[in-house]
């Protein structure tokens, strides 16, 4: 099994200085990295900016802004069995991004945002029999949100979490299937989920394991 895993948050330039980005400490796709590489599996890494060391064995992609994040997950994506998209992307980008430093103006500025591209529903959309394992996000109506985004980027399963999830050590996720059922709850030290998590693929989707367990 080879598995694409992102990581970490994104970062929006405003100016060559200033960047928008999020909380995210990329602990949760590191250690899916670390138990995915326990697993025997090839791991790929494409990971925003993080204070965290990539686990040995795994090839790592150090990426900054989200069209980097994409152009690294798609290039890579074609060479792998599946994803897991644990990375916290950044949905909107400044439309500019202004040369050198922004100077203050004396008063209120306003800033023009657009999307990014959302690197998930790319992959989901190319996938041509990979796997696709989302992660959703979820401050309010979890699970009908979940459940949308789950078909929107053409996911086979999505985990739900809470916003809490982001920089926490711990998690709590709950696996849901497109016809809406829940496949499995998970929750503990983020190493813990995440080895779960791996043994859960191996188990349905590993030719290896398939073997062992018929
Ligand atoms: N994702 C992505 N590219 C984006 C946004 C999200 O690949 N531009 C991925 C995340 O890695 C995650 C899933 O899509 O696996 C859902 O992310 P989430 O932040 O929950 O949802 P969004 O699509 O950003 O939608 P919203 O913020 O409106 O809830």
């Amino acid at each position: 099994m080879r598995v694409l895993i992102t990581a970490g948050p994104t970062r929006e330039y405003l100016d060559d200085v200033r960047y928008l980005s999020n909380a995210s400490s990329g602990r949760m796709g590191y250690a899916l990295a670390e138990a995915a590489v326990a697993h025997g599996w090839e791991v790929v890494l494409v990971s925003g900016p993080v204070d965290l060391t990539p686990p040995d064995g795994c090839e790592t992609w150090h990426v900054e802004t989200t069209a980097e994040m994409r152009n690294a997950s798609v290039r890579e994506f074609p060479r792998c069995d599946g994803v897991i998209a644990a990375a916290a992307v950044c949905d909107y980008k400044p439309k500019e991004r202004v040369e050198g430093k922004l100077s203050k103006t004396g008063g209120p500025v306003t800033i023009e945002m657009i999307e990014t591209d959302d690197v998930l529903a790319e992959l989901g959309a190319a996938k041509d029999g990979r796997w696709v394992m989302g992660f959703a996000l979820e401050a309010r109506n979890p699970r009908e949100n979940a459940l949308q985004k789950l078909r929107r980027k053409n996911c086979d399963w999505i985990l739900l979490n809470a916003p809490t999830a982001i920089g926490s050590a711990d998690n709590s996720v709950e696996l849901l299937a497109p016809d809406g059922q829940t496949l499995a709850n998970w929750s503990g030290p983020k190493a813990q989920v995440a080895r779960e998590i791996i043994e859960w693929i191996a188990a349905t989707q590993d030719p290896r394991s398939k073997i062992q367990n018929s």
